[in-house]
């Protein structure tokens, strides 16, 4: 967190800069960050690379250190003695081993005027955590770490690791009940250090610094819960963010969570975004955004991809804000520095090609209309075709051919029908079949499949039952008129359609395509699917030569 971080990173920039000048995407580039600076937005990792290692460990500090990028943020606490150490949560017993070592340490305090009961850092001299461990706090992240690096003094972080250094100071106020002045120790280390940033949520404190730290240290005044009630004014943080001109009097920026700015249904639906962003820099204040990781429930709207939220706060159109507080550093780095800012005229992948799976079917149920639709929105080359036949001898596109796995037929009238079929399958099911098409168009809805539901990471639950289900030939009058590179057709069971159904697949998909007249337009491509060569062979005999057998 010294000197020479930054002087590397500039280096860096500066490189950079040159090797971008020639082209003409360099000036669009630089001018493109709608921060208060125009400079492309910070991103400060929490107690390190967090995500991964435990918050606020060597390990963690040292790894998003070596992308010199990213700010290190420490959450600063006291001991007994007046030392300071990086830890996330000011219940010891959340992220340490402290209550296997001290088994008698339970303590009961008020902080912040409400009760809190566990193992306290103000109880404890330095030289005794020397054995105390980390364990990661977030429960559903890799324990394989836990127990493995002692904690990580103040002093050790900011002497040591090559990184612009963020100390947050959360509870001022609890640890003057010690007789221990928060403050004088962080005008310490800011005399002996670079501390490039300093926040609280505290006005008091804050307050208490300006005019006292060095003139490249930014303070951010960090906001709570609207509902909260900061400890030095009486008033609750909602009701602050009305008044953006009185923090700018001690603050040159603010933190505030991330729904703060797109906030979020109760059921995870992404809303409007507020005016936060706006409003704090027409008070001339930077805005960094909290909470963001990779793993946690990421509102429906952004698919599960975490690159599509970052890219909400920085590449909008409206507005950018000036640093995102991450427990994955290394993704918001890679929304920077690889996806925004670029011309959204429809790009060309090149290879490889982008196939879509049973169309976008992490948005929309399987081989659904809107699931195409969102497929070909999202830019992909090729969709395909998961082929099934009817009752009444119709191919038609749907992922399982038994409709138990994604339709509503268990709770239709052809319930009744399920059996077993061994070729198929040891248990029962309701196969495509042994419907017309009349009967599924008509009386199932397709069911958005959820291969993660038991670990609860269900899709898209508003298009539960959502979209229509499609003929092949509906599929291929589709795809012939959307600019895609190609379509992707897969057959299975063929053998079996043809020997108990007495079905030719293969010749079905063949005429399907021919009478689309789609493999007359020569630039698109058919891709075959099969895990039976046999079936493939068979295409191959018979099929025209713009076909792709796979
Ligand atoms: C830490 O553990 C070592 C080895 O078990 C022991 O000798 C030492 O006294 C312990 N230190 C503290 C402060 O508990
Ligand atoms: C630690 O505290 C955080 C924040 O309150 C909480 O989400 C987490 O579940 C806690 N972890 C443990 C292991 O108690
Ligand atoms: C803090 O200092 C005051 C005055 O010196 C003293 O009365 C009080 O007992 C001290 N409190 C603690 C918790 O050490
Ligand atoms: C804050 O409000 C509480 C209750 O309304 C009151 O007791 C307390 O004195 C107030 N503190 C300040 C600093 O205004
Ligand atoms: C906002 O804060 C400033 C400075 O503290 C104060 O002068 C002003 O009256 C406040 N405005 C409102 C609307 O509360
Ligand atoms: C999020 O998705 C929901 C459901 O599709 C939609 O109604 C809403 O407008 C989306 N939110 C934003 C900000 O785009
Ligand atoms: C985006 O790319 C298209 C096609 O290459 C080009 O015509 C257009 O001017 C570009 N737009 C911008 C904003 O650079
Ligand atoms: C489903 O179709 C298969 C093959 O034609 C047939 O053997 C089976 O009896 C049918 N099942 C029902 C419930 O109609
Ligand atoms: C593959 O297809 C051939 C001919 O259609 C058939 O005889 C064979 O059983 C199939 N193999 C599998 C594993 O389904």
């Amino acid at each position: 967190m010294g000197r020479s971080g930054h002087a590397c990173s500039v280096l860096g920039s500066l490189l950079l800069l040159l090797l971008l000048l020639p082209g003409p995407a360099a000036a669009q580039k630089g001018s493109a960050w709608k921060t208060l600076s125009g400079d492309a937005p910070a991103v400060i990792a929490k107690g390190g690379f967090s995500g991964l290692f435990p918050d606020s460990s060597d390990p963690a500090y040292l790894f998003a250190a070596s992308n010199q990028d990213s700010a290190q943020w420490c959450d600063v606490r006291l001991t007994k003695d007046g030392v300071g150490i990086c830890l996330p949560d000011i219940k010891m017993d959340n992220c340490t081993t402290i209550s296997d070592l001290f088994p008698k340490g339970k303590k009961t305090y008020r902080v912040n005027g409400v009760s809190m009961t566990g193992w306290f850092s103000v109880d404890y001299n330095s030289i005794d955590l020397t054995n105390v461990t980390l364990l990661r706090a977030i429960l559903s992240r890799t324990n394989r770490f836990d127990g493995s690096f002692t904690l990580v003094q103040v002093e050790v972080a900011l002497s040591q690791y090559k990184a612009p250094a963020w100390l947050n100071v959360q509870h001022d106020s609890f640890y003057s009940q010690f007789n221990l002045s928060m403050r004088s120790y962080i005008l310490s280390m800011s005399k002996q250090y670079t501390v490039d940033y300093i926040s609280s949520p505290e006005v008091s404190f804050l307050k208490s610094l300006v005019g006292r730290v060095g003139r490249k240290t930014k303070l951010v005044f960090r906001f709570l819960d609207e509902g909260l009630v900061e400890p030095s004014t009486n008033q609750t943080y909602g009701s602050m963010l009305k008044n953006l001109s009185s923090i700018k009097t001690f603050a040159s920026g603010i933190l505030v969570p991330k729904h703060y700015i797109w906030p979020v249904t109760a059921d995870n639906y992404l809303q409007p975004s507020t005016s936060v962003v706006d409003d704090a820099h027409k008070a001339g204040l930077e805005i960094y955004a909290a909470d963001f990781a990779n793993d946690f429930a990421l509102s429906y709207n952004y698919s599960y991809d975490p690159l599509a939220e970052y890219l909400r706060f920085i590449d909008n159109g409206a507005f950018c804000v000036d640093g995102l507080l991450t427990d994955f550093p290394i993704t918001p780095l890679e929304a920077i520095g690889c996806f925004s800012n670029l011309n959204n005229t429809k790009a060309d992948h090149g290879a490889p090609l982008v196939i879509s799976h049973n169309g976008a079917s992490g948005d929309y149920p399987d081989c659904t209309d809107l699931a195409y639709q969102k497929a070909v929105v999202d830019g992909a080359d090729v969709i395909d075709c998961d082929v099934q036949v009817t009752k009444d001898g119709i191919p038609i596109c749907m992922s399982s051919i038994d409709l138990m796995d994604v339709t509503t037929v268990a709770s239709s009238q052809f319930a009744s029908q399920a059996g077993v079929i061994s070729d198929i399958k040891a248990v029962a099911g309701v196969y495509t079949f042994n419907l017309t098409w009349e009967d599924i168009a008509n009386n199932l809805k397709p069911m958005i499949s959820n291969p993660f539901g038991q670990i609860s990471l269900s899709r898209n639950p508003r298009n539960r039952n959502a979209g229509k289900f499609m003929r092949l030939s509906d599929f291929l009058a589709f795809a012939k008129g959307e600019d895609l590179s190609g379509i992707m057709i897969t057959v299975e069971h063929a053998s079996f359609m043809a020997e108990k159904l007495g079905f030719g697949v293969v010749d079905a998909v063949i005429k399907a395509v021919d009478d689309s007249g789609y493999s007359k337009q020569t630039a698109k491509k058919v891709m075959i699917q099969s895990t039976n060569s046999s079936t493939l062979v068979k295409f191959k005999q018979l099929a025209f030569q713009s076909m792709c057998i796979c």
